[in-house]
């Protein structure tokens, strides 16, 4: 494995490979490891996708969480999943560097012509208080393989089915590391806001009707904004909804379960 050039911010870890990034992150925090340790692995043998479902893992794609150990309340902390979405976006659009229409879906997943290429995974710990512990984002991008469209909840795709040649995994982690932090600044000196202009200017579905699917109950409106805080407004009948846990589809889409 060659060397890799990352931010000084990052400890990287490498592994070949790992139940879950995201609980060997958790892992190591627990242990004690510090604010910007970095585990990347080759392959996952349990992969955890948001609200409990599996992440197929097999090598060739990108799994990847860093630790943080933040200083602001666990409200402000979860910005970091748009954050991390819209660094997502701009990777994928970069490497593709083609017409792949790149948009973020609401809450945190980015897709190419509709079809989901990455997911993120934002977990956390409070030792009690108003700060976090720690908090993990764990991020996976299909860059040689996917799963069909049976097994998974979401039409999916990956950069090479999407025209993406000789991707790296080394330089696309690189790429990300560096684009992470240069949004995470951009977070810091200028707040949510920014964040949530870049999201919406790549937002799926935005204006156009679409179903919202809750731990027990579905319902359809239409996406008319994310609001100040990254909560879904959702119009209905005139009445906005604020959505702030939740799957979304477009209301033509037939969903599973
Ligand atoms: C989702 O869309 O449901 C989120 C998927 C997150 C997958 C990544 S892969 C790296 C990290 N480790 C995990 O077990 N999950 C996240």
């Amino acid at each position: 494995m060659p060397e890799l050039e990352l931010p000084d911010f990052f400890q990287l870890i490498t592994l070949d490979r790992v139940d879950s990034t995201n609980e060997e992150i958790k892992r190591r925090a627990e242990l004690g490891a510090v604010d910007g340790s970095m585990v990347w692995a080759l392959e996952q043998t349990s992969g955890r996708g948001r609200r409990g479902r599996e992440w197929t893992s097999p090598r060739g794609n990108l799994y990847c969480s860093l630790l943080l150990r933040p200083s602001y309340p666990a409200s402000k902390a979860m910005q970091l999943g748009f954050v991390t979405a819209v660094v997502v976006a701009e990777l994928v659009a970069e490497t593709l560097q083609n017409s792949a229409r790149v948009t973020c879906k609401w809450p945190n997943d980015v897709l190419v012509n509709g079809r989901k290429i990455s997911g993120i995974l934002i977990e956390s710990s409070s030792a009690g208080g108003t700060t976090l512990d720690w908090l993990a984002i764990g991020v996976g991008i299909n860059v040689v393989s996917h799963p069909q469209q049976a097994e998974s909840q979401y039409p999916a795709t990956s950069l090479e089915a999407e025209g993406a040649r000789e991707v790296t995994l080394p330089k696309l982690l690189e790429r990300y590391c560096r684009c992470l932090e240069r949004w995470i600044s951009t977070w810091n000196e200028f707040g949510f806001a920014a964040i949530r202009q870049a999201w919406l200017q790549r937002a799926h579905g935005l204006h156009e009707p679409i179903l919202v699917r809750l731990e027990n109950e579905t319902f359809e409106g239409v996406f008319a904004n994310m609001d100040e805080d990254g909560a879904l407004v959702l119009e209905q009948n005139g009445v906005n909804r604020l959505i702030v846990v939740g799957d979304v589809f477009p209301a033509n889409a037939g969903i599973r379960g």
